[in-house]
């Protein structure tokens, strides 16, 4: 079994990033901005945020955090957008989800300049992955094709099973895998709350992404052997022996799994620090396109 080291890969990505950031420098370009808007203070989603504008400093990159209260209106949040939207420093910015449920998050979504959409999550740029064509790819999908490619895992011709449709994760990693691309061209089924017979879709998958969101979903009795399995899910799970009162656990139960698996991605470590290291290289895209 091969660990899938998201933390080290991602590092990597990184120093690219910083070598790049450092050229720009040396040639006079913009240095690229990224800025985050976080609305309500949920734990998880503040953990996130924080982490992403970390990396921004380990890269060389200008970041502006906004951080607005959890009765923030609709309007004043498209206030906010706009602002970055007409902001020429900012290069690209994300607004960090789930936001509350009294904000419609479709209407947040399109108000975003899609040339600013650095989480590639307007409609637009949608549209333009779906199509093949060049955009911003969302970038937790992005980070697993990164991972699936720089790990030289085959997927030409593979049974690959995505278990979740979210707009965020299962539904872009389906149709990323399915095209004609590097790391693509798979055969790919998304399975997800009312698939039947899940077990016997699983035991038949090369690979299998796994983001529902249900931890440790997927058990050893599931997956074929030699099978590579992609762990999005990171849910805090209470326990008391933890300093800090839970522990994080993937959709994948790890310990049956890994047994049977050639590649597995660690959680945390695994999918959470390629997401963040994707951002950075569509915010420098973002840059880099200006120029
Ligand atoms: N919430 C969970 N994942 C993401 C992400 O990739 N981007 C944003 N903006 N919010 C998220």
């Amino acid at each position: 079994m091969i660990l899938l080291d998201g933390k080290k890969t991602s590092e990597d990505i990184k120093s690219e990033i910083a070598e790049a950031v450092a050229q720009r420098k040396t040639d006079g370009k913009k240095i690229p901005h990224l800025a985050a808007i976080i609305v309500g203070n949920d734990g998880a989603s503040m953990t996130y945020v924080s982490s992403k504008v970390k990396a921004c400093a380990r890269v060389g990159f200008n970041s502006t955090l906004i951080d607005l209260p959890e009765d923030t209106t609709e309007e004043q949040l498209l206030d906010e957008i706009a602002i970055l939207n007409k902001d020429q420093d900012i290069d690209g910015f994300i607004v960090q989800l789930p936001l509350p449920k009294h904000i419609d998050e479709d209407k947040i979504l399109l108000a975003v300049d899609p040339n600013k959409d650095v989480d590639g999550f307007h409609p637009v740029n949608v549209g333009k992955m779906c199509l093949e064509l060049p955009t911003f790819l969302p970038a937790t999908p992005f980070g697993i094709m990164e991972l699936l490619e720089r790990y030289n895992i085959e997927t030409s011709g593979k049974n690959v099973v995505v278990l979740g449709r979210s707009n965020i994760v299962g539904r872009p990693m389906s149709i990323l895998l399915s095209q004609k691309r590097k790391c693509g061209n798979a055969t790919v089924t998304l399975a997800h709350s009312r698939t039947k017979n899940l077990k016997e879709i699983t035991s038949q998958a090369d690979i299998i992404v796994a983001a529902i969101g249900i931890p440790e979903f997927l058990t050893g009795d599931m997956v074929k052997d030699g099978v590579s399995v992609i762990d999005v899910g990171i849910t805090r799970l209470p326990d008391a022996s933890k300093k800090n009162g839970f522990r994080l656990a993937g959709d994948v139960h790890f310990e049956s799994v890994k047994e049977k698996s050639s590649f597995i991605t660690p959680v945390p470590g695994g999918v959470g620090p390629m997401t963040i290291a994707m951002l950075l290289k569509n915010t420098l895209l973002a840059c880099s396109r200006k120029d």
